[in-house]
């Protein structure tokens, strides 16, 4: 730990008078001198060169779309923070990560031992080979490890930790980043892999730090709509691999359950009334077909009511004013609600004309042909732009019987759209 300036107690460790004054090195441009004038001991250089690149040894959880995200496994000696809502299913998902293990050690500051072993027993998982605990001291944590020498050391959650008895209050951003900090070392020393849970607020920080993420090596978070039952695991940070791949898991009463086929999944119940609409998404390298509904209705009001879920409602209002605008579809006096099925956030603008597709269906009160997929971004003049991957997204359609293409590839304008 660092202080910018002179301090008589240590925030890590709470003791007093243990902090020492260093002099920094202050380089010159263009100077070759290395010794400093405060006598500070030199950083030693390492030979690249001859350094061992070893490839980080990667353990398979086997669970299917969480080894996807995390590019093959647990990483030994690593550091990953799980981060989510509260009830969106983290204590669930290192239950299972746990009973894939051998001899993980469980610490949970948030809940019993009565309930964890109730959610083990809900999940068919044998409590047999892990070591709980629900200390929230974080030394005696480690001891603790040190002795055990689990395969896994699973934190629930950080923001419950203590970094000393000294100080004694958990949750403020220093008790965090000090916890933190200390399981770090030891995860680093013992090649320990270690997983900490960590709680996020309603506007998406996790509570306490965010600085938290950049201590740790992989953060992981678990989004997704209470009200629906899919979840969305996602790395935002992966020091071992890349960030591009996305899990999804569907919460059933057996716990967080790998989504194998996605796109067969988020359209099952595919209504093809006017102003459904099936759109292909990309979630990290992968297509996902879902489901945009549309309802426009003629409105009672001076100011239209315009609603979504699952979609930006400013991005709405642009789309209702170029179909306004380029197209003989009058949307302006209508209110417009928008949804997307399963819970599912769409970001892409590739979604557009899905979007603008789905608004024109309701208010012409007509069915696309069944067989349809719709995407495209739309330009400002109505025109239909580019969007990335659009063959990946294209064959993932046909592969489930839409046949019938509206895309950058076979439509110029929104005005011939429907
Ligand atoms: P949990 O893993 O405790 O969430 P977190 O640790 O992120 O706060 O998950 C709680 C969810 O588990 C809850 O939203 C609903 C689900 N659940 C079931 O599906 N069945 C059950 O019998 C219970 C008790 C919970
Ligand atoms: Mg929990």
């Amino acid at each position: 730990m660092q202080y910018a300036r002179w301090q008589g107690r240590c925030n890590e460790c709470g003791k007093w008078g243990t902090i020492e004054e260093e002099q920094t090195i202050a380089f010159a441009a263009g100077s070759q001198k290395t010794k400093s004038k405060g006598g500070a001991s030199l950083a030693p250089i390492v030979d690249l060169a001859s350094a061992s690149a070893e490839p980080a040894k990667h353990t398979l959880t086997n669970i299917s779309e969480l080894d996807r995200v995390l590019s093959g496994g647990v990483v030994s000696g690593s550091v990953t923070l799980l981060a989510g809502e509260p009830g969106i299913g983290k204590s669930t998902l290192v239950a299972q990560i746990a009973s894939e293990f051998n001899s993980p050690y469980y610490v949970s500051g948030e809940e019993s031992q009565g309930q964890v072993v109730m959610r083990l027993k809900r999940l068919n998982i044998k409590p047999d080979n892990i070591s709980f605990s629900n200390a929230i001291e974080v030394g005696s944590i480690i001891a603790s490890a040190e002795k055990l020498k689990p395969s896994l050391l699973i934190i629930d959650s950080i923001q419950t930790m203590i970094a000393s008895e000294i100080d004694n209050l958990p949750g403020t951003p220093t008790a965090v980043r000090a916890a933190t900090a200390q399981l770090i070392g030891f995860a680093k020393s013992s090649n320990i892999p270690v997983l900490l849970i960590g709680q996020v607020t309603k506007d998406g920080i996790v509570a306490g730090p965010k600085t938290l993420e950049h201590l740790v090596d992989t953060v992981l978070t678990i989004e997704g709509d209470p009200e629906s039952q899919y979840r969305i695991l996602r790395a935002s940070k992966n020091r071992f691999g890349s960030t591009d791949e996305v899990g999804i898991f569907e919460m059933t009463e057996l716990g967080m359950i790998p989504v194998e086929n996605p796109s067969a999944r988020f359209i099952e119940e595919r209504s093809n009334n006017p102003g459904s609409v099936i759109t292909c998404l990309m979630e990290g390298t992968r297509p996902i077909l879902v489901e945009v509904q549309a309802l426009a209705e003629k409105s009672l009001f001076s100011n239209p009511i315009r609603r979504t879920s699952g979609y930006d409602a400013g991005r709405l209002q642009m789309l209702i004013a170029i179909i306004n605008k380029r197209t003989d579809v009058k949307v302006a006096g209508h209110d417009v609600y928008v949804n997307v099925v399963g819970g599912i956030k769409i970001k892409e603008h590739a979604a557009d004309l899905a979007v603008c597709a789905a608004i024109m269906s309701s208010v012409k009160d007509k069915a696309l042909p069944k067989d349809t997929i719709v995407f495209g971004e739309l330009g400002l003049g109505g025109e239909i732009r580019s969007v990335p991957f659009i063959d990946k997204r294209a064959n993932e359609a046909e592969r489930l019987g839409f046949k019938n293409k509206i895309t950058p590839k076979t439509v110029q304008s929104i005005k011939n759209l429907l």
